[in-house]
């Protein structure tokens, strides 16, 4: 099929049912499924079916949309990769820009593309200016990636990282307890909160917009350069949660999109504010802004113009049938519906908490509260080490996980390809478990 047919398809909404012609057929809608219905989506993908897949939180399988784009790609590139990708890669790097920018509502000129959230993480943050002397305030609930990225820019600039808790017991945090412990912790040479926006240990989704909203009373009273920013690794609410760039307040925007959005797996996004773009600074040098190249081929030195995503675009020759597969993730969530898709997580998460809760010897850390959580669902199972919980999970066929934090969980993560049927099964192998 050509681009162009894809894009018709796409603008009317269909492009994930009608792209099927001459693929493997989902069964829903060879059985005439209903487009758009949970079982329809699950028939998209290529998973073993005899697993229960609770590992969005890790690494995506790609939705038949996406393979097909993927596919399609990769064959015009084997025929002829430098034709290929001088005809192409202008027009479809913009595109999976620009796709990235409508789903979170800010301009894709504010939009780098990176391959994984580690990699926005990074460079976003030891590029800062910061100045010695600066601070910056993070969580000591925050994962590996966004430590060590700071560890680093502290390295690079002389500027000081403090960590703080932010509540005593997971399962009794509160909106306003997190809001307060952030502000208190804020100091006058402060220039950089970093958070993530739901912890991949306890499952815990931070009020990002209310951290934001009271960051901008303490900005209120700074000067420009002395500004607050927010930062976020976003990875577990991309592709999950209904919430916009501008709602969430934030300065930066990290996630992978090979995760719950199930976009190319290395493929992942950074968005940045107007200061944010101000206060960053590229580390690799970008293929995607022609200024960058033409002050180099005229020896000028710097380039003109400010930062940018482009400019903040790692360059090099990359797996390119990938990223220009990102528009048939974005397209999907958007054809199912935004709103949907954090309904229908939400919905099997409260589930799913609800039949662990039931469960002897089981304690669910993840707050049962939709506002504090997100699809990540927390857990320990009294006297049993969480490798071995999911080492028994794994060996029923059931795909837990667990992280290499300083205090382990053990997570299952409801999305929306898992059914009400799974986290029965999952209840039923945890039942023989415990
Ligand atoms: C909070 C958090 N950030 C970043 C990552 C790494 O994401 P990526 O694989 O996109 O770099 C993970 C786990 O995979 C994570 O849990």
């Amino acid at each position: 099929m050509s681009l162009s047919r894809r894009a018709i398809l796409k603008a009317s909404g269909v492009a994930a049912v009608t792209v099927a012609s001459g693929a493997r057929v989902p069964e829903a809608v060879a059985q005439g499924g209903d487009p758009g219905s949970w079982e329809w989506l699950r028939g998209l993908f290529d998973l073993s079916p005899d697993t229960v897949h609770m590992s969005s939180m890790l690494l995506a399988s790609h939705p038949r949309p996406v393979r097909e784009a993927i596919e399609e790609h990769r064959r015009a590139l084997d025929a002829d990769p430098v034709r290929y990708l001088a005809r192409n890669d202008n027009r479809l790097t913009a595109a999976a820009r620009q796709a990235a920018g409508e789903y979170l509502g800010i301009h894709s000129s504010h939009v780098a593309l990176t391959d994984s959230t580690t990699m926005g993480v990074g460079l976003v943050y030891t590029g800062l200016k910061l100045r010695p002397g600066d601070d910056v305030l993070t969580t000591t609930e925050d994962y590996y990636v966004t430590h060590e990225s700071l560890r680093l820019a502290a390295e690079r600039t002389g500027a000081a990282v403090r960590k703080i808790p932010l509540f005593e017991r997971v399962e009794e945090a509160s909106e306003d307890e997190i809001v307060t412990r952030i502000v208190e912790a804020v100091r006058p040479r402060t220039r950089l909160v970093a958070l993530t926006w739901v912890h991949s240990n306890t499952g815990l989704k931070l009020p990002v917009a209310a951290v934001a909203a009271a960051l901008r009373e303490v900005n209120a009273e700074r000067d420009e350069e002395d500004q607050v920013l927010l930062g976020l690794d976003a990875v577990h609410g991309f592709g999950v949660e209904d919430a916009r760039f501008a709602e969430l307040g934030c300065d930066f925007f990290m996630a992978g999109c090979h995760k719950w959005l199930f976009g190319p797996r290395g493929t992942g996004i950074a968005a940045l504010s107007d200061r944010g773009l101000a206060l960053a600074r590229p580390s690799i040098p970008s293929f995607t802004d022609d200024a960058v190249f033409s002050a180099w081929l005229q020896e000028d030195g710097a380039p003109p113009g400010g930062n940018s995503g482009p400019r903040m675009t790692p360059g090099g020759f990359k797996p390119f049938e990938h990223i220009w597969a990102l528009p048939e993730a974005f397209a999907l969530h958007s054809q199912i519906g935004r709103e949907r898709v954090a309904e229908r997580t939400h919905v099997l998460a409260g589930a799913l908490k609800d039949a662990l809760s039931g469960l002897p010897n089981v304690a669910v850390r993840t707050p049962r509260d939709a506002s504090l959580s997100a699809g990540i669902v927390s857990f320990d199972v009294e006297g049993a080490h969480p490798e071995a919980v999911v080492s028994s999970l794994r060996s029923r066929n059931i795909i837990a996980s667990a992280a290499p934090y300083a205090v382990q969980h053990v997570r299952l993560t409801p999305s929306i390809r898992n059914s009400e049927g799974e986290i029965e099964r999952v209840a039923a192998a945890l039942r023989e478990i415990v």
